[in-house]
């Protein structure tokens, strides 16, 4: 499996970083940013990401099990989370997700048709304070109403 030019050298760069031995560290960004790449996370990514690593796929298949950020389905150009953890719950974040899935048509951890947007429901993004909050790809939005996620919606769809 071949990457781009510059995600191959940000790979070497990251390998070369960690001790022989210790490069399973390097497994989480790879992952990571070949996903960024690829658009997910496929069979063939696993046993490329192992191999360079010198680790076995289960570990790699460990690590995607766990963490959330990781899709095994492509996502949308736009991939929304919204979280609706505690603070975000306490000020409008599950009334937020079900006025973006109404808005788009779509479920969590669903995609539009036109394969715009994902939507997913997610846990604490680290941003209580400014709840409530949302991500789009890797951009922060906080102290959403509907009004102002409706105006994020159209700005990234006017994007296409
Ligand atoms: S609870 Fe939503 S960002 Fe922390």
């Amino acid at each position: 499996m071949t990457f781009s030019p510059e995600l191959e050298a940000k790979f070497e760069k990251m390998i070369a970083n960690y001790p022989p031995g210790r490069q399973k560290g390097a497994l989480i960004p790879m992952l990571l940013f070949a996903q960024d790449e690829i658009g997910s996370v496929t069979p063939e990514l696993v046993q490329e990401v192992a191999s360079r690593l010198k680790v076995k796929p289960v570990e790699v298949e460990e690590v995607l099990g766990f963490y959330t950020m990781f899709t095994r389905e492509p996502r949308g150009k736009h991939h929304i989370q919204i979280c609706t953890n505690i603070s975000c719950m306490l000020t409008g974040g599950e009334e937020l997700f079900a006025h973006a899935s109404k808005k788009l048509g779509i479920g969590h951890r669903q995609k539009t048709a036109d394969g715009q947007f994902s939507l997913e429901e997610v846990e604490c993004l680290g941003a209580c304070s400014w709840a409530p909050a949302l991500l789009v790809n890797y951009d922060f939005h906080f102290n959403l109403t509907p009004e102002k996620l409706d105006r994020l919606i159209d700005s990234l769809r006017k994007m296409q």
